[in-house]
């Protein structure tokens, strides 16, 4: 696990941008798995910025998100998918058709989930696997539990998730209670994984999910087994991992 202390949000966004953008020049056919929430907002940005610069195409690219609400249309401004349309697809040269993100308007849990794994199968399997890092460690919606998930599925959102997640919403009454996610068996198989987070409320939960054991009730401790990891955060987020290095 390579661990990269960027000086500020904006170091940690270009830093991270850098790893995505180099494995999309390596291999323009890559699938990318790609996450939302505030932390990666920045490098996508930075993404935007080298497609319009001419530095890299997404042509060829296929990407699989990393969970979706359950019950909200892929319109629904709180969507993933439409997170992903505002800060990304809309502003690059990737065909939406080859972008996936799990069918939220889906009723049938099983079906849905089962349909994404067999997706991420057929096409390959994730190259670069993009991860933000919940106060608690969860990554994608996979909560602290006695136990790692392994696929695709669907998950009772916690109250902290649903506390954290409501400031995107008119009220925490309109948080969808459940999502469906990539699970974390579904995570660890993709080859290259980059985590990035940023501010000082995350400067905890990223010394212990790093440098502290690995158990399901910090979910995110389970990428120090995976073979090829870099974490990439802002001096906030490192500055009680910097001591453990
Ligand atoms: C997003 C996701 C979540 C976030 C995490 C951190 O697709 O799966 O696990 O990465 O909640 O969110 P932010 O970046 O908003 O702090």
């Amino acid at each position: 696990m390579q661990i990269i202390i960027a000086s500020d949000y904006a170091d940690m966004s270009r830093k991270a941008a850098d790893v995505i953008a180099a494995q999309v020049k390596n291999k323009p056919s890559s699938i990318l798995g790609l996450a939302t929430g505030s932390t990666p907002i920045g490098l996508y940005a930075e993404l935007v910025k080298d497609y319009e610069a001419g530095l890299i195409s997404f042509k060829q690219i296929q990407s699989f998100n990393l969970d979706e609400y359950r019950g909200l249309e892929a319109d629904h401004d709180q969507s993933y998918r439409y997170f992903m349309n505002q800060n990304l697809f809309n502003h690059v040269d990737i065909d939406k058709a080859q972008t996936h993100v799990p069918d939220g308007a889906n009723p049938d849990a099983d079906a849905a989930c089962a349909a994404y794994e067999i997706a991420i199968r057929q096409a390959g399997g994730v190259d670069l696997q993009l991860l933000g890092l919940g106060h608690n460690g969860h990554v994608g919606f996979n909560e602290p539990a006695d136990f790692f998930p392994v696929d695709t599925h669907v998950v009772d959102l916690t109250e902290s998730t649903i506390q954290a997640n409501s400031r995107l919403f008119d009220s925490i009454d309109e948080v969808p209670r459940q999502a469906y996610t990539m699970g974390i068996g579904t995570i660890m198989k993709a080859d290259q994984i980059l985590v990035v987070a940023n501010g000082a409320d995350k400067a905890q939960i990223v010394a212990d999910a790093f440098t502290g054991p690995v158990v399901p009730q910090v979910p995110a401790s389970v990428l120090q087994l995976h073979p090829r990891v870099t974490v990439i955060v802002d001096a906030e987020a490192g500055s009680i991992i910097k001591d453990r290095l």
